[in-house]
């Protein structure tokens, strides 16, 4: 399915009793949803991984929110050449031991 790009011009106006109104100018992208994991678990029906906050090894964890790493749920840093690649913006999640 192709994506759909709408743009109300500005100055459009409704009309009837709310003739007066003018709608600021707005753009409004349709796009179409995309699965974001490219090829992880893809066997299973929802990808969850837990993590007990006690069992963190080491002081600081990233974990992968791009889904693009070589060592999922860890961050490989892969986010890196998908930015590059996209202009995407994704980074990993922290979590910090305590
Ligand atoms: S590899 Fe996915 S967030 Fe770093």
């Amino acid at each position: 399915m192709a994506s759909t790009t709408s743009i109300i011009q500005p100055g459009f106006s409704c009309g009837g009793a709310l003739s007066s109104f003018t709608a600021k100018p707005r753009r409004v992208v349709m796009v179409r949803a995309q699965a974001i994991n490219p090829d992880i678990k893809k066997d299973e029906a929802k990808v969850v991984d837990s993590v007990l906050v006690t069992e963190l090894s080491k002081p600081l964890t990233a974990y992968c929110r791009c889904w693009r790493s070589g060592t999922f749920p860890l961050c490989d840093g892969s986010h890196v050449k998908h930015n590059k690649e996209t202009g995407d913006n994704v980074g990993p999640l922290l979590l910090k031991k305590q």
